[in-house]
């Protein structure tokens, strides 16, 4: 198959030097066809990562024109590396185009650590935390059942989903951004939306080394729309209160940064902020749901089980967050998804901005990290069975913690959305589980692959399903 060539020819470029990081070996050849790695970058290249760790180690090498790229297939050395190192890995690979897509490097996503990325992500976190308090709950628990409207707008036909799972996320964060949220149907969203996906595509790709081949023309077309976008929507809101993201983070300007370098941030990385919740927070979130209704689908019982939790624990009510420990079906769905399909499969490329180390091997400075997530999630040493759906294993006595996933990487880069995204995926799967029954389009001949299309961005191949009211409380 053009897979398995595509795999043979991609061993035969990247050198491998398993577990054998010193500089002192002769360097690894250059890359010659960038074109294929392109198309095999597509085809699932986590998967294929996570093959070789099974060949050489949970630490290699790879050389990708002039870029070394050491790549970390275990919980283990992906800790050591982002958590217990952080200082020392806390860059990101630097690219012109990054800086294009970024307004300058003024991204808190793809900027390069320094003590500007510092403040301008602490005022991100602090606002979001702020919002968070006062307001997340009623905005998701208001596209929760606005989703719900949607799906029994379908009236028991079958429909692809992906589309609303999007326009539900990003909602969330629109509303929080500009107090807007936006129909499906709306040039607005679709134009947002466009654009999100081009820079998403790009958001990851400095590890593919071919960033630099793209056409910064196109780059910077993409970024004037979204800065256009964004700007129209706070001039259109500066007189309301509720606004809380975009509120909170200019509250947060003009006022002395905590850094020791007196840092002062403007309102371009307010707008940055905005832009990086929306490139993060949307498709994402989007994914998961995707995957969710995809595996549930497989297995129907366990929809059964959540179900038949849901109600005898909430008496007929909508559950709040604060429910979750009393719904541990739930809470294992929501955790076996997110293992076997970490949606930032191989999280955001890392720099080594000093000489370090992980798992004894010497890593030079500038070396490009790739937190290969997906493969810690199939780790054999860690998960019985790897690659089967067993939210049971998260239940009591089904030996699996929740400790030993990494689905939002971890230490000063760990997912800024963490606890955004972990409320929306709570309350979204209780709403959905609750008032709907997700049953195969057709026969079960129609069961979506679970295999996916693996980019930045690891999503469930397109597929319809129908959604069968609940019978009323
Ligand atoms: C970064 C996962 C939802 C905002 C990341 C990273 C991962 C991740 C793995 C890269 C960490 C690294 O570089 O090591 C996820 C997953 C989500 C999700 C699995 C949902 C299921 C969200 C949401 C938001 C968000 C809802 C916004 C509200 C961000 C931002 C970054 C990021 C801004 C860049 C952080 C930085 O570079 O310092 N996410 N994310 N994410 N995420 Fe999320």
């Amino acid at each position: 198959t053009s897979h398995s060539v595509g795999s043979r020819l991609l061993h035969s470029f990247y050198q491998f030097f398993p577990r054998s990081l010193s500089p002192s070996l002769p360097g690894p050849l250059s890359l010659p066809l960038l074109g294929n790695m392109l198309e095999l970058a597509h085809d699932h290249l986590p998967s294929h990562l996570t093959s070789l760790a099974r060949r050489y180690g949970n630490i290699y090498r790879l050389k990708c024109g002039n870029t070394t790229m050491v790549v970390l297939n275990s919980g283990d050395v992906i800790r050591e590396a982002l958590v217990k190192k952080w200082s020392d890995f806390a860059g990101r690979p630097h690219s012109y185009t990054g800086d294009v897509v970024s307004g300058g490097g003024r991204s808190i996503s793809l900027g390069d650590y320094s003590e500007e990325w510092r403040a301008h992500r602490r005022l991100a976190h602090n606002a979001l935390q702020r919002c968070s308090q006062q307001s997340l709950h009623g905005v998701i628990q208001k596209q929760a059942l606005h989703l719900r409207q949607v799906l029994l707008d379908y009236n028991g036909r079958a429909a692809d989903l992906s589309e609303d799972f999007t326009v539900a996320a990003s909602n969330i964060i629109t509303t929080l951004a500009f107090g807007k949220e936006y129909e499906k149907s709306s040039a607005e969203l679709q134009r947002l939306h466009g654009c999100l996906n081009e820079i998403v595509s790009l958001w990851g790709s400095p590890w593919i080394s071919a960033l630099d081949c793209f056409p910064l023309l196109r780059v910077g077309q993409v970024y004037t729309l979204i800065h256009t976008t964004l700007s129209d929507r706070e001039t259109a809101c500066t007189d309301k209160e509720d606004i809380a993201i975009t509120s909170a983070l200019l509250n947060g300007l003009g006022k002395p940064q905590d850094t020791t370098q007196g840092v002062v941030l403007t309102d371009t990385h307010v707008h940055m902020a905005t832009v990086d919740l929306l490139i993060g927070g949307t498709e994402t979130t989007a994914a998961w749901l995707s995957w969710t209704v995809a595996f549930l689908l497989h297995r129907p019982e366990v929809q059964y089980r959540v179900y038949d939790e849901l109600c005898s624990v909430l008496d007929g009510r909508y559950p709040q967050y604060s429910d979750r420990h009393r719904l541990p079906v739930l809470c294992a769905v929501i955790s076996e998804v997110l293992r076997l399909r970490p949606v930032a499969p191989l999280a955001v490329p890392h720099r080594a901005i000093r000489d370090s180390s992980i798992a004894g091997y010497f890593i030079p400075k500038n070396t490009v990290i790739i937190p290969n997530l997906f493969g810690a999630h199939h780790d054999p040493a860690v998960w019985t069975d790897p690659y089967s759906f067993k939210p049971e294993r998260f239940l009591e006595g089904g030996g699996a913690s929740t400790r030993a996933l990494l689905p939002f990487g971890g230490g000063a880069r760990l997912c800024l959305g963490e606890a955004v995204a972990k409320m929306e995926l709570f309350l979204f799967t209780a709403y959905l589980l609750r008032d709907f029954q997700f049953v195969p389009a057709e026969s079960q001949t129609s069961l979506p692959d679970l295999i996916g299309v693996a980019s930045v961005v690891l999503k469930a191949k397109a597929y319809s399903v129908i959604a069968l009211p609940r019978p009323g409380p």
